[in-house]
C-alpha cells in the first residue's frame, strides 16, 4: 500500500486512485477568529543559509508600494470581507477527478478575475525567493485565492524588482479525489502551461504558506495571515507531474524524526527530499520550521549533514 501510495503521489496524471470525491467545508469565513499574525522574518543564525540574510534596509516601503502598484492600482489593496473569493459551483455534478481542461479553465478564471480587479490579492516581498542564493533581490508577489466545493485555486502574479513585466502562475487543487491533486502552471499568453520539476523544488506539498521578507513589505498583513491560514489548512495532496515534465530521481525521503513526523508519507505534509533544500534551509533558519519550537544545536547539525550528504548513486 505504501508503494502504491508513493506511486499515486508521484506519477498519476489523469485517473489514478479515484476514491470517492469528498467535499470539504469551503467557507473560510466560517472560522470565527481572525488568523494569527505571520511571525516577522528574523534569521536565527543556524548556519544553514547558503548566503547571509539579505540586507533589504535600502528598500523602503514606499519603493515596495510603488513597484507593486505597477500591476495596476485597481487590482491590488482591495477592501475585503472574505479572504478567499467564492467561485460558482462546478458545472458538472458528481465529479471524481477534474479534467485537464477544467483545471486550465479554473486557472484562466482566476487570472481573468484578477485582471478585472475582482480578486482579493495580498502583496508582499516573499522571503524564500528573495533570500534565494541566485535571486538576492526583492521578489514581488501578488497572491489571491479562490474556491468552490471542487477546487481551491491560487494565483501568483510575480516579478523581481529588476524585471519589467509581471508573470502569472497558478496552482489548482482538485478536491474531488483523495488525496487532493495539485496542478501547477505558468499562465502564458497562449494559456496555462503545466509544469513539474521547476515548481516541485519549492512546492513539496502544495501551496506554500506566506512569509514576507520584512514586516512592512506586505500590503494587508491581516489578509496575508488569512490566506496563509487557508493554505496551512489545506487537505493532504499530491503533486501532479505532467507527462512532458516527469519527476526526477529524487532519492530517499528525509527521515530525520524532528521533521519527518510531519513531513512523510503518512504525515500532515508530503515528504521532503534534498531537492527541497532551499525552502528547508530558509524555513528552518528563520525559525518557521519546525512550528512552535527551535531545533537544538545537535539537530541543526544532523539536518546540515543530511543536506550536505551526496546521495548514493
Ligand atoms: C524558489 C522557490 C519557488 C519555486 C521554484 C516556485 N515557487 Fe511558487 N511560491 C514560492 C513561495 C515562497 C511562495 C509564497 C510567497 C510569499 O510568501 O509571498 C509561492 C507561492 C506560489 C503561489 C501562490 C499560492 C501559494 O503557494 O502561496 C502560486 C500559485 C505558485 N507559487 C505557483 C508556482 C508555480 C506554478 C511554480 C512553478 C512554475 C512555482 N510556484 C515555483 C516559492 C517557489
Ligand atoms: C509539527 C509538524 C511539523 C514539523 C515537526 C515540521 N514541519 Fe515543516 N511544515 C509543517 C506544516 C503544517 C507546514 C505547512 C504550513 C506552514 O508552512 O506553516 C510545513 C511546511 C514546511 C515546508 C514548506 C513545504 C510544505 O510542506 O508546505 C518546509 C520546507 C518544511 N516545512 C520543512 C521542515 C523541516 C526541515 C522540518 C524539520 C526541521 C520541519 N518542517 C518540521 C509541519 C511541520
Amino acid at each position: 500500500m505504501a508503494a502504491l501510495k508513493a506511486f499515486g503521489r508521484r506519477l498519476t496524471w489523469a485517473g489514478g486512485i479515484g476514491f470517492l470525491g469528498f467535499l470539504l467545508a469551503q467557507d473560510p469565513s466560517s472560522s470565527l477568529k481572525p488568523a494569527p499574525a505571520i511571525a516577522p522574518a528574523a534569521s536565527t543564525g543556524t548556519g544553514l543559509l547558503l548566503e547571509p540574510p539579505l540586507d533589504l534596509s535600502a528598500y523602503t516601503r514606499e519603493k515596495f508600494i510603488e513597484m507593486s502598484s505597477t500591476i495596476g492600482t485597481n487590482r491590488i489593496a482591495k477592501k475585503w470581507t472574505k479572504p478567499v473569493v467564492a467561485l460558482p459551483p462546478h458545472p458538472r455534478t458528481g465529479v471524481s477527478g477534474l479534467t485537464e481542461d477544467e483545471v486550465k479553465s479554473y486557472m484562466m478564471e482566476a487570472r481573468g478575475r484578477f485582471d478585472r480587479g475582482e480578486a482579493v490579492p495580498m502583496s508582499d516581498v516573499g522571503l524564500i525567493s528573495t533570500q534565494e542564493d541566485v535571486i538576492r533581490q526583492p521578489m514581488l508577489n501578488h497572491i489571491s485565492a479562490f474556491s468552490n466545493s471542487v477546487a481551491r485555486v491560487y494565483l501568483l502574479v510575480q516579478k523581481t524588482a529588476s524585471d519589467q513585466g509581471w508573470s502569472y502562475f497558478s496552482i489548482v487543487q482538485d478536491l474531488t479525489v483523495t488525496p487532493a491533486r495539485d496542478y501547477y502552471a505558468e499562465l502564458k499568453s497562449t494559456g496555462p502551461k503545466f509544469e513539474g520539476k521547476s515548481c516541485y523544488k519549492c512546492h513539496s506539498s502544495g501551496p506554500l504558506a506566506i512569509h514576507p521578507a520584512r514586516e512592512d513589505l506586505v500590503i494587508d498583513a491581516a489578509l496575508a495571515a488569512e490566506l496563509s491560514r487557508h493554505i496551512a489548512d489545506q487537505p493532504r495532496s499530491e503533486f501532479v507531474f505532467p507527462p512532458h515534465d516527469p519527476p526526477a530521481e529524487y532519492g530517499e525521503p528525509m527521515t530525520l524524526k524532528f521533521c519527518a513526523k510531519c513531513h512523510s508519507e503518512d504525515g500532515d505534509r508530503d515528504a521532503l527530499h534534498r531537492v527541497h533544500s532551499h525552502p528547508i534551509r530558509i524555513l528552518v533558519d528563520f525559525g518557521y520550521m519546525p512550528p512552535n519550537r527551535r531545533l537544538k544545536p545537535e539537530e541543526v547539525a544532523e539536518l546540515k549533514a543530511w543536506l550536505e550528504q551526496t546521495p548514493k548513486p
